[in-house]
């Protein structure tokens, strides 16, 4: 069996690496970037880091300052505009997953034209775009290392996944020093979606020997960190282990796919406008116990790669400690429940069909080791609700 791997060119990672930011670029056969990032980064001066950059090499780039959290097909607009218009020779994504994941589709429609819903899965986004180079702030989507975009629909409410070799960043920048001064809300979301990638990837019925590998490895990196990060901003150690694990997740992911929490996760977002990692802490849990049975001994890997027991003498044992460590995490880093959130029980409850249908459109349950049944979903909606 081959599995086709897909990778950025480049990656540049640890601290400072930020600075080779302008011979990557030459790297690339580019030289004039336009930098796609928010108005957060403007205002915690990453921007400016990068302008000074640039600027000290005298190289001219633009500047989109407009992505949005949770990006959707029209969020993205005024940049295609101004990309196309402008001629950029490739795109700088400054931010967390929603400012890279905007950068890929504004690449790609930049490049290609249509429309985002023209490139959701199953199509497979194979076609070559501006280059990316991909410079992420959070622990947390693994986005600069992935050949995945997540843009909504703004007509349906849908989170559109969509996949290809095409959408993988020409280059990462995996600097952890941007994660310093991550708000610990921000911190325990963004790092609790990676570890969810690594261990969907790690059970999921696309993982092979490549992708375990780059799980594992993140599983080993983020579960001894992922409390310390969000409870000691300034421990460098728990945060540097912390950036690479959520790119090795990342990495894991791109190749495995993601399973059923990603797939129940995203009409949550979409619909109650919880942020990503969020809805997937809220589900990861209920939807790992649900699984189990799918893939017993991995999920009791999984416990030893986490370094929850040391052997698996008692497979059961080690599925229990998981589930415990799992809610234990929630519990310590404050995840609200879906209530306590503010989502409205009976607009859950009108919306359940509809967000049950909008996971299985997705592919993701598909990959889960236990592939639910649209009723099974619907129960398990109902199941994270208590
Ligand atoms: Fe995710």
């Amino acid at each position: 069996m081959v599995n086709s791997i897909v990778l950025p060119k480049i990656m540049q990672i640890g601290a400072n690496s930020l600075d080779l930011l302008p011979e990557t670029l030459v790297s690339l056969g580019c030289s004039f970037p336009c930098v796609i990032t928010d108005k957060t980064m403007l205002e915690l001066g990453y921007v400016a880091k990068v302008e000074a950059l640039l600027n000290q090499q005298n190289i001219n780039f633009g500047l989109f300052t407009d992505t949005m959290p949770e990006p959707n097909d029209t969020s993205i607009l005024a940049a295609v505009e101004m990309v196309k218009t402008k001629q950029y020779d490739c795109l700088i994504a400054l931010g967390g997953g929603s400012a890279i994941d905007s950068a890929k589709a504004i690449a790609l429609l930049a490049s290609h034209g249509g429309k985002m819903s023209d490139y959701k899965v199953p199509y497979q986004v194979t076609e070559i775009s501006l280059p990316v180079v991909a410079i992420p702030t959070t622990a947390g989507t693994g986005s600069e290392a992935t050949k995945v975009t997540v843009i909504s629909d703004s007509a349906t409410d849908e989170k559109m996944l969509c996949m290809g070799s095409g959408l993988i960043p020409a280059a990462a920048i995996i600097d952890y020093q941007f994660t310093l001064s991550l708000p610990s809300r921000i911190a325990a979301d963004t790092g609790i979606d990676a570890l969810t990638h690594a261990i969907e990837a790690y059970v999921s019925r696309k993982a092979n020997l490549f992708s375990d590998q780059q799980a594992i490895a993140a599983m080993k990196l983020i579960a001894p960190n992922l409390i310390k990060v969000c409870q000691q901003p300034d421990n460098l150690k728990a945060k540097e282990a912390m950036m690479l694990g959520a790119t090795l997740a990342g990495i894991a992911f791109s190749n495995a796919s993601v399973g059923l929490v990603h797939g129940m996760s995203r009409p949550i977002g979409v619909h109650f406008h919880v942020p990503h990692g969020l809805s997937n802490a809220m589900l990861l849990p209920t939807i790992t116990e649900y699984s189990l049975p799918g893939a017993p001994r991995k999920y009791a890997e999984c416990a030893m790669h986490m370094g929850l027991v040391t052997v698996i003498d008692d497979q059961t044992l080690a599925h229990q400690t998981l589930i415990n460590e799992l809610k234990h995490i929630n519990q310590t880093l404050n995840v609200p429940t879906l209530a306590e959130f503010g989502v409205v029980k009976t607009e859950y409850e009108g919306l359940l069909t509809n967000m049950a249908e909008q996971a299985l459109a997705s592919g993701s349950p598909g990959n889960n080791p236990k592939i639910p049944v649209l009723n099974e979903i619907i129960e398990l909606y109902k199941k994270v609700w208590l």
